[in-house]
């Protein structure tokens, strides 16, 4: 945040002051962070109320400015001094459930007096030399936000927002923990309807824009593969041609972007040339090691001259050389040396929990929490991580280990729910993982038990068990020393717990 008075707050967010006389109020500053709950609040703070699943945060008013918050924001008077704006009609196209309990269009109006102010708290900053970096895709972008912090790191002070919270109160949220002594504010930015990234951008306009990749993910809600390019792309349209877009042209979708952007656009691929042309940041010689963590040298084409370094990432999965490379191009455009991407890249562990966390146990079972999240593209990505670690290394059946996937309900596919659950369960049983236990009931899960079976799995090989807890019991009962362990769905299915107990030492091998 910067430094603002509550009569300045006021008259950004077009809000009318409650329990503060004016002449206070242009008076008393903001020193102090955002916070939507009160328990966050510190001296010199300015406190949301938004209305919860639980409570109404206009309801702990008192107890935030107790602690030291100088003014609430809201929808009525809280008996503290506030700046009220009046609730909204709810408009269409929100992220993620935020105003799920907004029954009188108050979220909707905090959310939207935040927005304003976070708008221009974020000019502000950028005139003063913030760098706001953009990142979206249909997978991969919390992680790829992990490593471009990482990289940023060495150059200066780097806000993100923790874990995945970039929705419509994530967004302008972490934009206000930028201060004047912030150098990177690196932003994921995520969709659900057409519209939403231009909205994000419209409020933080990123001078670095990052495309990862349009895959399935929110299938159902966008209809089509077109149309979730058409919302990706305008994060290119929103760079200014003063900025950098940086393109994952190893997938056709990404690369077409390059059309639609005024920017200069920075071409990062697996391939030092693709269909679409020559790339200006490759890998070469990728290999993964026992744990699938991909090692390769990075390549740039760069201002000053051919770069190339060698990388070890400290991340899993094959996947993660194109959020890597799109991680060194950021920090290179931002002029880090290759050493100092190199470096942090081989520092930078998963941070954002269920994120491809590997776990071995003391009983050799190696665990892959990747519960947090899950969609075919990201399922594949995991598969294969599971594939290699536990068969990559081996050159004879006798070195294998044995794999198991414990998979629950990709969420949100829409129609095509019921194909792409009978996919990973026949791509399961191609990769030759040894178990596969799907966990859940439904037509969706039914149909990756019933795809496994088709493609040639055995009944001993894969298991329909209707919760988590069963699939533990399971687990508990045949885990041997040695297994590797994948547990991967979307959030909603809830394995995040069970992939604690299997990582903490639950189900343990006999
Ligand atoms: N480039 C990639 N391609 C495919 N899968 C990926 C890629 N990067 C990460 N993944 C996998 O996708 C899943 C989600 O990763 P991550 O949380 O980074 O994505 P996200 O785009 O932030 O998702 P969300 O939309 O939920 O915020 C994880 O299982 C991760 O291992
Ligand atoms: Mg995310």
């Amino acid at each position: 945040m910067i430094d603002l008075t509550v009569a300045q707050i006021a008259d950004i967010v077009g809000g009318t002051l409650a329990d503060i006389s004016p002449e206070a109020a242009a008076a008393l500053r903001v020193t102090g962070t955002v916070e939507f709950d009160s328990r966050a609040v510190g001296p010199g703070g300015l406190f949301l109320a938004l209305p919860g699943a639980h409570a109404d945060g206009h309801d702990y008013a008192g107890a935030a400015a107790a602690a030291g918050a100088v003014a609430v924001l809201a929808a009525r008077p809280v008996g503290v001094p506030a700046i009220v704006v009046p609730p909204e009609p709810r408009a269409g196209g929100g992220l993620a459930g935020v105003l799920e309990h907004d029954t009188d269009g108050s979220g909707a109006a905090v959310l939207a007096a935040l927005s304003k102010l976070a708008k221009v708290v974020a000019a502000e900053l950028v005139v003063g030399g913030l760098t706001i970096v953009g990142i979206t895709g249909s997978s991969g972008k919390t992680s790829t936000k992990d490593l471009v912090a990482a990289v940023l790191e060495p150059l200066g002070e780097v806000v993100a927002p923790p874990g995945s919270f970039n929705n419509e109160l994530g967004h302008p949220w972490t934009v206000l923990r930028a201060t004047r002594s912030t150098d990177y504010l690196v932003l994921e930015m995520s969709a659900r309807h057409p519209g939403n990234i231009a909205a994000l951008a419209d409020i933080a306009t990123p001078s670095i824009g990052v495309v990862l990749n349009v895959g399935t993910a929110h299938l159902g809600e966008f209809g089509s593969r077109e149309a979730i390019a058409r919302t990706k792309s305008e994060l290119p349209q929103s760079v200014p041609s003063s900025g950098v877009v940086i393109l994952n042209v190893d997938d056709p979708a990404v690369a077409a972007m390059a059309r639609v952007t005024d920017a200069r656009v920075v071409r990062v691929s697996r391939f030092s040339h693709t269909d679409s042309g020559p790339s200006d940041v490759w890998a070469d010689g990728v290999s993964l090691d026992e744990l699938a963590r991909p090692r390769f040298t990075l390549h740039a084409k760069d201002t000053r001259g051919p770069l190339e370094v060698d990388v070890q990432l400290g991340v899993s999965g094959d996947h993660q050389v194109a959020n890597a490379l799109c991680a060194g191009a950021v920090a290179l455009q931002c002029g880090a040396t290759v050493e100092q991407v190199a470096a942090a890249l081989a520092q930078s562990g998963p941070v954002s929990r269920h994120r491809m966390h590997v776990t071995t146990r003391a009983d050799g079972v190696t665990v892959i929490d990747d519960a947090y999240n899950a969609n075919p593209d990201s399922m594949r990505a995991g598969l294969q991580a599971l594939a290699w670690i536990a068969h990559g290394q081996g050159v004879d059946a006798a070195e294998k280990r044995r794999s198991w996937a414990v998979l629950g309900e990709m969420a949100e596919l829409g129609e095509d729910s019921v194909a792409e659950h009978d996919r990973i369960g026949r791509l399961a049983v191609r990769l030759d993982v040894s178990r596969l236990v799907v966990v859940g009931t439904g037509r969706s899960m039914s149909a990756m038990h019933h795809g496994a079976v088709m493609e040639g799995s055995w009944d001993t090989e894969a298991a329909n068990v209707p919760d988590a807890e069963a699939a533990l019991a399971l687990l508990r009962a045949e885990l041997r020393p040695g297994d590797v362990v994948l547990v991967k769905a979307s959030n909603a299915a809830g394995l995040g717990a069970l992939a604690d107990a299997l990582a903490a030492g639950q189900g343990a091998a006999r």
